[in-house]
């Protein structure tokens, strides 16, 4: 009997073809998400892209996203690299996406309770108001609305209050140029670092630190009565008070900001995408419409009656498995790594295409489609292994992440409650952006038709355990 001898050569990452010069740059950055799976369709899970000469392998699909969360890839892979420039741009000495291992699950500990859903429990009153508030200045019954602008003054406003109590409504332009310039030319590195001597950039720069020190100095002066306040910038000045060695000094602009970048675009984006999905398909409206009057017919909401918006909340996932704000994560191998047989050697920089199976059909039925219905009971599309990634995978997985369901739970409801809204005409298709984000296109407007029902406040919740 012959043996059967198994062949294990380390298999050739395949090169994916490009035009000279530029390589792959344009097609990827026309549309990221299309771009990696139709690499993924012809060349399989591990190829290498040309991004401007610079060579970067990409592994994707669902085994590359389950492989985030092994063991072989919480120890292979690391943050650092992506983020270093951006630190050091704020002449910090860490963020929470910048660190890796036990000094991550440190700074992770300290963001937890701030960053959870919890920061949002006996709040959904307030919520409800500060929503309402940007429904007057930016909602005009009769008028046409920039949806992505006007939900970032909403986020912003939501955001502000319930992190730091307060809410910088006339920094929102400045956030957004700086997050905008400071991704693409420092972390995903698509736009050479001279684009950072831009006016533009250097006046929205100067503001945003702006926004930094008057903060420190706003939570430096609580520090001092003893009014700490109990919610994320809080818990990250009795951090610092506790070990100024690991929160140091020089950190605390960027993390007492960093809510607004981690939060600003990423909830804008899913929200519009969910407005636009919403709005487009026919059948969705009426049933997001009933399910927000039953919820506000109520007078209180809580946290629970949130997460129980089992439509709401299937339209927003369709927004995010369609127009994934996180398209791939970007690590760095730690060590060799070997994957679907490929050996990566160690300190390659990678894109882990986590996005790439909500466009497949083996997982997702006529994927293209945004049908709110393939997260129900009987479906649960998204519960195949690796199949859905909105929110990354593994260690740096969005701290964020139910914190922003409920919230985006609630700016969907109300908006849809109070407004009757239409897109410029049925016909229209969305445009989107790549960068920084990817997701709807800042032209997105709708038509506010009219007012549905009033801003009736809503009653504070009744806390148990308070
Ligand atoms: C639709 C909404 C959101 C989406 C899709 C989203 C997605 C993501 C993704 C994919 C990551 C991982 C990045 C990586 O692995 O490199 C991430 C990280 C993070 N997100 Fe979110 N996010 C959202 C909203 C928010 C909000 C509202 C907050 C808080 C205000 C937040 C806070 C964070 C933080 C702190 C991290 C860093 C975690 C770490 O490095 O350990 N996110 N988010």
């Amino acid at each position: 009997m012959v043996a059967v001898v198994e062949d294990t050569t380390p298999k050739k990452i395949p090169k994916v073809k490009g035009i000279p010069i530029v390589g792959n740059s344009i097609e990827m950055g026309k549309n990221p998400a299309a771009f990696f799976a139709k690499c993924y369709q012809e060349y399989g899970p591990v190829y290498q892209v040309n991004v401007f000469g610079r060579k970067q392998i990409v592994i994707a699909g669902a085994e590359a996203a389950k492989f985030m969360s092994t063991k072989a890839g919480r120890e292979g892979l690391r943050s650092k690299e992506f983020w270093d420039d951006f630190v050091n741009h704020f002449g910090a000495s860490k963020t929470l996406t910048q660190i890796d291992g036990e000094e991550h699950r440190r700074m992770r500990n300290i963001m937890r309770a701030g960053f959870s859903r919890e920061a949002a429990e006996g709040q959904y009153h307030k919520i409800a108001h500060f929503i309402d508030d940007s429904i007057a200045r930016d909602w005009k019954s009769g008028e046409m609305t920039g949806v992505l602008e006007a939900f970032q003054y909403m986020i912003v406003q939501v955001i502000g209050e319930l992190m730091s109590g307060e809410a910088p409504l006339e920094y929102v332009k400045d956030i957004r140029i700086n997050i905008l310039f400071l991704l693409n030319t420092l972390v995903a590195r698509v736009k050479p670092k001279w684009y950072l001597k831009s006016p533009k950039f250097k006046k929205a720069s100067k503001r945003v630190d702006e926004l930094g020190e008057k903060t420190v100095a706003r939570f430096m002066q609580h520090a001092e009565d003893g009014t700490l306040p109990d919610n994320l910038l809080g818990d990250i000045m009795r951090a610092h008070f506790d070990d100024p060695e690991f929160v140091q000094k020089r950190d605390l602009a960027v993390l007492l900001t960093g809510p607004y970048v981690a939060g600003l675009d990423t909830v804008a984006n899913t929200v519009s995408g969910a407005v636009y999905g919403i709005l487009k398909t026919p059948g969705v409206l009426e049933r997001v419409q009933a399910e927000a009057d039953a919820l506000y017919a109520k007078g209180t909401v809580t946290s629970m009656d949130v997460r129980n918006l089992h439509y709401i909340q299937a339209c927003i996932k369709e927004s995010m498995r369609l127009w994934p704000v996180a398209v791939g994560q970007m690590r760095t191998t730690t060590k060799e790594i070997e994957f679907e047989g490929f050996k990566i050697p160690a300190d390659e920089m990678l894109i882990i295409g986590t996005s790439v199976p909500h466009f497949m059909e083996e997982y997702f039925t006529d994927p293209m489609a945004f049908d709110p219905d393939r997260y129900s009971e009987e479906r649960k599309e998204h519960m195949k292994p690796g199949a859905y990634s909105p929110f990354g995978r593994g260690p740096h997985t969005c701290l964020g992440q139910n914190l922003a369901e409920v919230l985006m739970g609630m700016l969907i409801s109300r908006l849809f409650y109070r407004k009757h809204l239409a897109l410029e005409s049925p016909d229209y298709v969305l445009k989107t952006k790549s960068f920084p984000t990817p997701g709807p296109a800042m032209s997105f407007k709708v038509k506010v038709e009219g007012e549905r029902n009033p801003a009736t406040p809503l009653t504070p919740e009744v806390m148990e355990n308070v």
